[in-house]
């Protein structure tokens, strides 16, 4: 054992280097010459003394049936107004608006995961007339009405964002539930938003295998039925044509197939509802504290100007690009950024199936090549595998990208670099690009032309956002400190989101009661929103975040919050007690492990272990599936009895547990990490050597309650 406590310390002491500032990396000229956002005049317009009237011009990009008379009303902090008195819709602003002069052009490009199977091209006249069928159908044989809510739980298929545009087209209110989901996560949501109807495919590609997916929705409806909520109609899309690829049955009067039913509503056409800019136009569920997950609750003219906006100046998207992001449309990167914002914008986005590394590491580079896409927009997790998989592809394939995006986790700069010179050939732009689903989009990035890129940092704040990270007392601590802190935004901005569905208190709470000084104060400088985020704000300006503040693990890019793991944990009937950490990996950004306590004279077996694991699996999905189950005599707690999970978190990564001693049982740290230590490096789950980020981030997990 003394190895391996040689080895943690060879890694503490590693670790204990200072952060290294990373050199700048200049956009080509040849990006320059192009950028939509190439005059510096920008940054002027969109600074602090121009707000918030600086956002008209994000507004003016869409089509008001009404035009908006306040541009922000602070009346009832913190529920913030945008384009008050302004009416739209986003189906027509995304959709009919560009028929006149682009009817023809490409909205979506779908690519099946088979290889073998056509592309499909959904030019923006048949993108029209599938959401005005849809829109008909949901209109008249679901009998849904403006502000009603519907629950998707769809795969990356273009019928998702037909579903959206047409909700979208009658003010109803869509929920998606990531396709990865279990039905029961997907039953959760829909009891939470109270949806009677569930949008869903009966099957879908994934690394080469066709999943049933329609099993999920006889979960879900069951599970909202034993909640209280029935589920009236469950409308499943065929992934063949007119074959049904899933051994679940359809139940009889309340199943149907969208492409039977759609046969009556050929050549349908819907109105556009005009809706008022504060009406919402969706929900999006995510991770926090509580077991309970949040349903953001998204408007309709903030949140479409502010994505329109932001896909304008920093995804530089003009109409010739083709536009590639490589996010699921079922988390709020797709959202934003393959339907919303590119759509508004009249630009072709790219739909990919599948995995990226699926049949081969070549794969994502042929479909660049072969649709031209010149815009990519992905993950670090997604640029790890494809480096893991296939370092030398891209230079393989011919296409040329002129601008990179990454979102949803720190980028290491090593790995960063990797995709500047090896992904995009030296010739593309990167954006780094923080924000979270309670955004809407961008929070902190580069301007692609304007400012510099520098890996490992996001930038400074986006055009008309204030970033500034306070310690726990509200001070600001000042940029160029090299401390951490909670990087909070200033002001309000238009793709903020309104509320957590039907719970504006915890909205209150989460998000602003911690800097809020005086909560009487009509005045949006009283109220910072607390993004949850750690981060250090470097002299130049750039914010460089560290990662979660709050328990919620980020695998692979998808928020996990503790609390969802370990009660899904605690359904095992032999388990007393759980704490859910993170370990750092190579590939997915962190990993789940979980530690079981069990109760008296229950057997700790693999057969236990595997019970945690699989219950985690079917009660949240396939992502949360944990890496290892570690079944302990007792928790270490303090005497107030809380978990201490940064104690555990630390035994999983190999660093130091810090003083133990005033724990309420502290022997049993030692006896924790002899177990699991010696397991790990049975199997070969070696020690890695953390970064300063990866340190800070394990030492601090589960200190903020
Ligand atoms: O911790 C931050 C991390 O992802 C969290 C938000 O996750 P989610 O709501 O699922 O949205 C992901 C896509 C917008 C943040 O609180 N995060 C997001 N983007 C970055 C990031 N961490 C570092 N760098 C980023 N660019």
């Amino acid at each position: 054992m003394d190895e391996l406590r040689d080895a943690a310390q060879a890694t503490e002491a590693h670790i204990a280097v200072h952060w290294k500032e990373e050199e700048y990396y200049w956009p080509p000229a040849k990006f320059i010459a192009q950028a939509n956002a190439g005059d510096p005049g920008i940054l002027e317009r969109f600074s602090e003394k121009h707000f918030p009237e600086c956002f008209k011009e994000y507004a003016d990009l869409l089509t008001w049936d009404t035009y908006w008379h306040t541009t922000l009303d602070t009346s009832n902090p913190p529920f913030w107004k945008w384009f008050v008195g302004g009416t739209l819709n986003a189906s027509y602003n995304c959709v009919d608006r560009h028929l006149a002069r682009n009817r023809n052009k490409a909205a979506f490009i779908w690519v099946p995961e088979p290889e073998d199977e056509s592309t499909a091209v959904i030019t923006y006249q048949e993108l029209f007339a599938r959401v005005n069928e849809f829109a008909a159908l949901l209109r008249d044989f679901c009998k849904v009405k403006a502000g009603d809510r519907v629950t998707f739980h769809l795969p990356m298929v273009p019928d998702l964002p037909v579903a959206m545009l047409a909700c979208a087209r009658l003010g109803v209110i869509h929920s998606e539930v990531f396709g990865g989901f279990s039905g029961f996560a997907c039953g959760d949501r829909i009891v939470d938003s109270g949806s009677h109807i569930l949008v869903t495919m009966d099957a879908y590609y994934r690394n080469g295998d066709l999943l049933d997916h329609k099993v999920k929705a006889d979960q879900a409806v069951e599970y909202a039925r034993e909640h209280g909520v029935t589920v009236d109609k469950v409308l499943v899309w065929r992934r063949l044509p007119g074959k049904y690829s899933s051994p679940t049955p359809m139940v009889e009067g309340r199943d149907f197939f969208v492409d039977d039913l759609l046969k009556d509503y050929r050549g349908a056409r819907v109105e556009p509802t005009s809706m008022p800019a504060e009406a919402p136009l969706f929900l999006m569920y995510t991770s926090g504290t509580t077991a309970k997950p949040k349903g953001c609750q998204h408007s309709t003219g903030g949140y479409l100007a502010y994505v329109a906006g932001t896909s304008k100046y920093y995804q530089d998207i003009h109409p010739e690009d083709t536009y590639w992001c490589f996010a699921d449309i079922g988390w709020i990167t797709g959202h934003s950024y393959i339907v919303y914002g590119p759509l508004a914008l009249g630009a072709t986005s790219v739909i990919y199936e599948g995995v990226p590394t699926y049949p081969d590491p070549g794969r994502s580079w042929r479909i660049a090549e072969r649709l031209g896409v010149n815009i990519f927009h992905t993950a670090p997790t997604t640029i790890r595998m494809l480096r893991k998989a296939g370092p030398d592809e891209p230079k393989k394939y011919n296409y040329h990208f002129k601008h990179m995006t990454t979102v949803g986790e720190p980028i290491e700069p090593e790995v960063w670099r990797w995709y500047y010179d090896v992904v995009g050939k030296g010739e593309a732009v990167i954006v780094d690009t923080w924000w979270q689903t309670e955004n809407g989009g961008f929070l902190g990035s580069s301007l692609p032309a304007l400012q510099a890129m520098k890996p490992g940092s996001c930038g400074p704040g986006v055009l008309g956002v204030y970033p500034v990270i306070l310690d726990e007392e509200g001070n600001e601590i000042p940029a160029g400190s090299g401390k951490a802190g909670n990087i909070c935004i200033r002001n309000p901005w238009p793709g903020i989101f309104q509320t957590i569905w039907g719970r504006p208190e915890r909205f209150v709470e989460t998000y602003y009661a911690k800097y809020c000084t005086n909560t009487e104060s009509k005045d949006w400088q009283d109220w910072p929103y607390f993004a949850g985020d750690g981060a250090t704000h470097a002299a130049d300006g750039y914010f460089r975040i560290l990662g979660r503040v709050d328990d919620v693990i980020n695998v692979a890019g998808h928020r996990l919050g503790t609390k969802e793991l370990e009660s899904a944990a605690l359904t095992v009937d032999e388990v007393a007690e759980s704490a859910a950490v993170p370990v750092v990996d190579e590939l997915r950004g962190r990993t789940v492990e979980m530690y079981v306590a069990l109760k008296p004279g229950r057997d700790s077996s693999a057969e236990t272990e595997a019970k945690v694991s699989y219950a985690i699996e079917t009660i949240i999905g396939k992502i949360a599936r944990p890496k290892n189950v570690w079944i302990v005599p007792d928790m270490p707690k303090t005497r107030s009895g809380k978990i201490m999970r940064r104690v555990i978190a630390s035994i999983s990564n190999f660093t130091d547990v810090g003083d133990v001693a005033t724990l309420a049982n502290p022997e049993i740290v030692e006896s924790i990490r002899r177990k699991v230590q010696a397991e790990k490096v049975a199997r070969g789950d070696l020690p890695k050597a953390l970064s300063a980020q990866e340190l800070e981030e394990i030492q601090r997990f589960g200190r903020v309650e």
